[in-house]
């Protein structure tokens, strides 16, 4: 079957240049490689989901300029529908300016421009779309109120809801989102920004998923880089990070959490689905830049049969 998605959240253009090693504040490293590629937290998911093998509806706005009509583009050429992509004559599109170290490690800052300016009306007008989907995956990129109107829409509808609470939020996601909430997948990061406590082993991103659990969502997954990802659903599992060289680790969450969306909408168990969402992450270190380094399904599911976990 074919799942479908509907997506909410950012799209940027990553400026990526390579360094040898990430600068201190006050520092100047000279670096290497640049490159310009497609980005944004929502953007990459829905690549990412579309790849693997979903129908894909992106919500969000860019700003009515050369990088927001690029990245419009871009989404058309993998069949990500644009139709509820604002194009805002008022603000710029989103920019994320990237440093990647040699060990695939990176720092970001982002100038979101027009997609901080998503409403709630901007979702509104997608909601057919919303309730027909299988599943919502959305981010922490775009303002909480847009994520909050999609989340209540879904829940309301019966759609599996994924929040992939990245960045790491500020201030707590309100209750309300997270009720409507099924699967929560932070990074080491996040989680401890959620739970506002050291999240350092793999026992300790265990028992983190255990509480986020009883927080409101059904099913939590901690993905933990190199050491894979720790999911509970009542049960816990512990999927093991692949073996690779990691040249880019930037989207790798992305990749995780679009995966994950893709296999629960097709029927696939928790556990299985983690593994898929495993491997799709592990396939995007290992090439640099966030939309070019999203996998296939094909890429997957070669990483999952080569090297298993
Ligand atoms: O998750 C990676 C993304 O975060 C980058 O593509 C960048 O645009 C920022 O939004």
């Amino acid at each position: 079957m074919t799942a479908t998605i509907v997506v909410v959240g950012s799209s940027n253009t990553d400026m990526v240049v390579k360094v040898p090693r990430l600068p201190g504040p006050g520092e100047t490293v000279i670096g290497g490689e640049f490159v310009t590629a497609a980005g944004g937290k929502g953007a990459n998911q829905a690549v990412a989901c579309a790849r693997a093998g979903a129908q894909v509806t992106l919500i969000g706005r860019v700003g009515d300029d050369t990088l927001g009509r690029s990245a419009l583009g871009g989404l058309e050429r993998v069949r990500v529908n644009t139709d509820y992509v604002v194009s805002d004559a008022e603000a710029t599109s989103g920019v994320a300016l990237i440093l990647v170290d040699d060990e695939g490690e990176n720092i970001i800052a982002v100038a979101p421009g027009a997609n901080m300016r998503l409403t709630p009306e901007d979702v509104e007008r997608a909601r057919p779309a919303i309730e027909r989907a299988d599943c919502l995956l959305l981010q922490l990129e775009t303002p909480l109120d847009a994520v909050g109107r999609a989340v209540a829409i879904a829940h309301q509808a019966g759609s599996l809801v994924i929040l992939n609470p990245a960045p790491a939020p500020a201030e707590p996601v309100p209750p309300a989102i997270l009720a409507g909430v099924d699967v929560l997948t932070p990074n080491r990061a996040e989680a401890e920004a959620l739970l506002s406590r050291p999240v350092r082993t793999v026992a300790e991103a265990s028992q983190a998923a255990q509480e986020l659990c009883r927080g409101g969502p059904r099913r939590v997954v901690i993905t933990l880089g190199r050491e894979g990802a720790v999911g509970c659903a009542g049960e816990l599992v512990h999927v093991p990070g692949h073996r690779v060289k990691a040249i880019d680790a930037v989207a790798a969450g992305d990749a995780f959490s679009a995966a994950l969306a893709v296999a629960l909408s097709e029927g696939v168990d928790f556990a299985d689905a983690c593994r898929f969402a495993n491997a799709a992450g592990a396939c995007a270190v290992t090439r640099l830049g966030a939309q070019p380094s999203t996998p296939t399904r094909a890429d997957i599911e070669a990483m999952l049969t080569r090297q298993g976990p």
